[in-house]
């Protein structure tokens, strides 16, 4: 009796004692089932990361050169309390800094080769600026970054109104039906009157614009801006117009209180023009501006810091937090648990001596953690990062955990290139980051034969930087290097004699532009004798598609009509 009592409660007690542990860790024994506990911990984890992408904004600030982008993105780091001292990005501090790497070529000449993450918190908002090279022979890296943000603010100066580079810009941005928002700048200066401008932007940028603030005077009599979003006056405080203005909130404009404000003249021309606003253009509607298909307008002087705030209170409200992104399997959400990211930038020579890589990538859904082995798709094998950077505006820091939304820079000694993707585990191929035609081409020849596999080695890890684009001659073998603009020769030729220790020298080779050839069926009579025909301008891209390399427009039209059933594509991605 006294063994079968011991037996009973040596039962009971190891019962209880694998409950309690069972409970704690939120399971339930008998069902196994999660407990309440178990939810309620799962939720706020849940709640914590759909917070945590809502409170995201990503995006990435486009214009021509000297339209004010360095200024503007500067003075929202002001706000954003990321920087204390103005000139801090204009001098080139925050970037020199960030990364303490940037390549010799690039401080020489004094253009930003490079791509940078700026992250400051605004309102309890995290937002993500990525800096895109102002100057036109680095516009492919321009590009690529515009297929990590989730919208853009478009810098346009007041007196010259729509430029060559922003035309291009905001086309790519339009074919991807990104939220834009456009910000005239340099109302301190004489420039186009407002509503040219305004038509100005809606025929050249294809925009259908509705501005959310106005100006009240410009150049000497700029007298302020009418908040059309927050129904409010800002004034220019002053004769200096350097200060921040007075702030009045204004939502009547009958109110005869607005002569003493700003002045009779002023007052009716205001009235005059906010009429004229509300008879042409349509009413702010934010789902339209999410689609892609009205663009906000915002006035100032991000140099006398005006009308910035205004631009940035409005954008952390509409601005879309990280969006869904297609990859060519399936559209993947934000909020998905899974991680997924790609790499849209690699910014190499940290170290010449070592040959470190930082791979850019941004996280598209669920949560990258350091030290957790993820899939490098194309490789087919799992990677683990020990020291993944998160960027802040004056450092870069190792962290933890980066959302949606987050770029995140990988140290690479040469496993990624453009347009890789890193899962959980899913086999994901993110689309969108697609090769444009390069407008120079030159053949590379080696100008040091002891040095043939340096150089070899220099030109493909230059190529999945995505510096310039290597096409394969299929007559010859000859290797043609297709640039976007002359400078990357140079970069490319100091490259490969610093880091890879190889010589090469440039012939002209006589061609305007790739196009990226498809056969509707490859066995197909003309398709056999375009390729016969065509023999010597043909050559096969990094990826080994075919491309037609043209030597006028005039002869690719030529070529066009006469091999209808040959389809020729201006980008790499077509599928
Ligand atoms: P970017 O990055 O688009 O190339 O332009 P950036 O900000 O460098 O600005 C180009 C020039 O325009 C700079 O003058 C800058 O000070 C000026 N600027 C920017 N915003 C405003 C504005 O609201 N009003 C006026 N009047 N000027 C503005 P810079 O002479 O080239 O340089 P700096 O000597 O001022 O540094």
């Amino acid at each position: 009796m006294g063994k079968v009592l011991h037996f009973f409660l040596t039962f009971y007690f190891f019962s209880c004692f694998f409950a309690a542990i069972y409970q704690q860790n939120g399971i339930d024994r008998n069902t196994d089932v999660p407990t309440d506990n178990c939810i309620i911990f799962a939720q706020i984890l849940t709640m914590d990361f759909e917070k945590e992408i809502a409170r995201r904004r990503t995006f990435g600030i486009i214009s021509h050169p000297d339209a004010g982008k360095t200024t503007l993105t500067e003075k929202l780091l002001l706000f954003g309390g990321a920087i204390q001292e103005a000139g801090a990005v204009k001098n080139n501090k925050i970037k020199k800094s960030a990364t303490s790497d940037f390549m010799e070529i690039e401080r020489q000449r004094g253009i930003s080769v490079a791509t940078s993450v700026l992250a400051f918190i605004y309102k309890d908002k995290k937002i993500n600026i990525l800096d895109t090279p102002g100057h036109k022979d680095f516009a492919e890296d321009t590009f690529r970054t515009l297929t990590a943000v989730d919208s853009v603010i478009v810098v346009i100066d007041v007196a010259k109104g729509v430029e060559e580079q922003t035309e291009k810009l905001v086309e790519v941005c339009r074919m991807r039906n990104i939220p834009m928002i456009v910000f005239i700048n340099k109302l301190d200066r004489e420039g186009k009157d407002a509503f040219d401008l305004l038509d100005e932007v809606e025929q050249k940028l294809g925009l259908n614009v509705t501005p959310l603030s106005f100006p009240i005077g410009m150049g000497y009599d700029f007298k302020g801006i009418y908040n059309i979003f927050e129904k409010n006056i800002n004034l220019f405080s002053g004769n200096s117009k350097k200060n921040i203005e007075e702030t009045i909130a204004f939502d009547d404009l009958n109110n005869p209180e607005l002569e003493n404000i700003v002045g009779q003249e002023a007052a009716q021309e205001l009235r005059d023009n906010l009429e004229l606003v509300d008879g042409v253009y349509p009413p702010f509607d934010n789902e339209a501006y999410l689609k892609g298909e009205q663009q906000p307008v915002f006035f100032g002087s991000a140099l006398n810091n005006f009308g910035v705030r205004e631009l940035l209170d409005c954008f952390i409200q509409i601005a879309p937090a990280p969006r869904a992104k297609r990859a060519e399997e399936r559209e993947v959400k934000a909020s998905e648990k899974d991680f997924s990211g790609f790499v849209f930038k690699i910014h190499a020579n940290m170290d010449p001596k070592h040959r470190d890589r930082l791979a850019f990538i941004k996280i598209v859904s669920g949560t990258f953690e350091r030290n957790t082995p993820y899939l490098h798709v194309r490789h087919d094998k799992k990677l683990k990062f020990s020291s993944p950077n998160a960027f802040f505006a004056e450092k870069k820091e190792i962290v933890d955990v980066s959302f949606p939304g987050d770029i995140v820079g990988l140290h690479d000694t040469g496993n990624f290139k453009i347009g890789d993707t890193l899962t959980n585990g899913e086999k994901l191929n993110y689309k969108g980051i697609p090769s444009f035609s390069p407008e120079h081409f030159r053949y590379i020849n080696n100008a040091d034969p002891m040095k043939a596999k340096q150089l070899n080695k220099g030109i493909d890890q230059l190529m999945d930087e995505g510096v310039a684009q290597l096409f394969t001659l299929e007559l010859n073998g000859r290797k043609i290097i297709g640039t976007v603009g002359a400078l990357q020769y140079e970069v490319i030729q100091y490259r490969l004699e610093h880091e890879y220790g190889a010589k090469c020298t440039y012939e002209n080779f006589p061609v305007r532009k790739a196009c990226w050839v498809e056969a509707e069926d490859e066995n197909n009579e003309e398709f056999k004798e375009f390729k016969r025909v065509k023999q010597k301008f043909l050559a096969k891209d990094k990826q080994g598609q075919l491309v037609f390399l043209a030597d006028s427009q005039f002869s690719l039209q030529m070529t066009q009509q006469k091999y209808p059933s040959v389809k020729f594509h201006f980008t790499s991605e077509f599928a």
